[in-house]
């Protein structure tokens, strides 16, 4: 990989709001591939769970976080090009919520791309998210790439059955994360064939980034880090060249590589899961590669959190996240490995060793 290394500089400010003044830093951000592509930056924030707590009061920290999100990403310089929300925006699907959600966003100096997740849709099954913010799938072109925004948090027809005359049960079964009453997320086929017939008009050789609210593959199904017919999707993308998934959901980095796809979780504005493999008792899929978060301090209430931005030269995605009370990580595509690795910290000798007080 003949990588060049070159600087760009990113201001870092909490905002006004936040009283704390711009701070400038510098990013080393690493330039791949071979082939001389077009080059663009866009950014990343999901996951802020906007919870109304009773009429215009809402849940402080979850608004902080999101709130602080949209003031660092105004200062970013070169702006980005657009800003993609990875869904979850309200905690309960509410329309409050989700006004309250758009209210905060509008404070964003970029455009939006959105995608939902299953804490939008599950109260009226996305009718009031159509209706103010986005349609739920959709596809456009940017500078050579071709996106795809996928609805994934869909399910079985059965289950949604067991709740069609009670909207918030149904909200409330599907926001646990360790429900056994939850069912599998999916695409569904009609989205299926959708995504295929897009796809159509697509040359192989294009560079395609799929943005989906769950993992498109199978990590841990007791916590639905998993989307049922992921390979359905990944079937669908086969003959793509360079393919990259981006998701939310999982409130955590996470890398993976599946034949032709690359996989990038990105961060939560409101908190962070854990690791599936703290949860023993069930087989999971985390990747072998992850090199895991700190351990996060429960003190401070914006440890594990944050944003990201990345960067697409010749198709391959260049991930940064900008982790708040923690060290950024660098995520870039290594074409010798034919995977993703971290820029820091991926040599086992650099790992921070693993904290095992309890
Ligand atoms: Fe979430
Ligand atoms: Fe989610």
């Amino acid at each position: 990989m003949s990588d060049k290394i070159s600087r760009r500089t990113f201001l870092k400010a909490a905002g006004a709001a936040m009283a704390t003044a711009a701070t400038p830093f510098s990013l080393v951000e690493v330039v791949f591939g071979a082939a001389k592509g077009e080059r663009f930056t866009f950014a990343y924030l999901s996951d802020s769970h906007l919870q109304q707590i009773k009429g215009t009061k809402f849940v402080a920290n979850f608004d902080k976080g999101l709130t602080r999100a949209v003031a660092e990403l105004n200062f970013m310089d070169p702006k980005p090009d657009f800003v993609v929300y990875g869904g979850d925006l309200a905690q309960l699907g509410k329309r409050e919520e989700i006004d309250h959600g758009l209210e905060l966003m509008s404070k964003l100096n970029h455009p939006v791309k959105w995608v939902i997740g299953e804490h939008d849709y599950y109260l009226d099954l996305g009718e009031y998210w159509q209706q103010k913010v986005s349609p739920l799938h959709y596809s456009f072109d940017h500078k050579g790439v071709h996106f795809v925004v996928l609805n994934s948090i869909l399910t079985f027809e059965d289950w949604m059955k067991k709740w069609a005359s009670d909207p918030m049960g149904r909200m409330l079964q599907m926001a646990r994360l360790d429900n056994p009453q939850g069912s599998p997320f999916m695409v569904g086929d009609e989205q299926l064939r959708w995504l295929r017939r897009d796809l159509e008009k697509v040359k192989s050789d294009t560079p395609v980034v799929v943005l989906s609210h769950s993992p498109l593959y199978k990590i841990f199904k007791p916590w639905n880090f998993w989307t049922e017919d992921a390979e359905k999707v990944q079937e669908a993308l086969k003959r793509f060249k360079k393919v990259t998934v981006l998701h939310g959901h999982v409130h955590q980095v996470l890398y993976n590589q599946i034949g032709n796809i690359t996989f990038y979780a990105m961060m939560s504005t409101a908190w962070p899961w854990p690791y599936p493999v703290s949860y023993t008792q069930k087989p999971n899929a985390v990747p072998k590669l992850t090199i895991f978060m700190n351990r996060q301090d429960p003190h401070n209430e914006r440890d594990g959190t944050g944003w990201g931005w990345l960067d697409l030269e010749s198709g391959r995605a260049g991930v940064h996240h900008e982790l708040w009370e923690n060290t950024a990580r660098r995520i870039i595509y290594d074409a010798k490995l034919g995977k993703p690795v971290d820029t820091v910290y991926q040599d086992p000798k650099k790992r921070i060793p693993p904290q095992t007080h309890y």
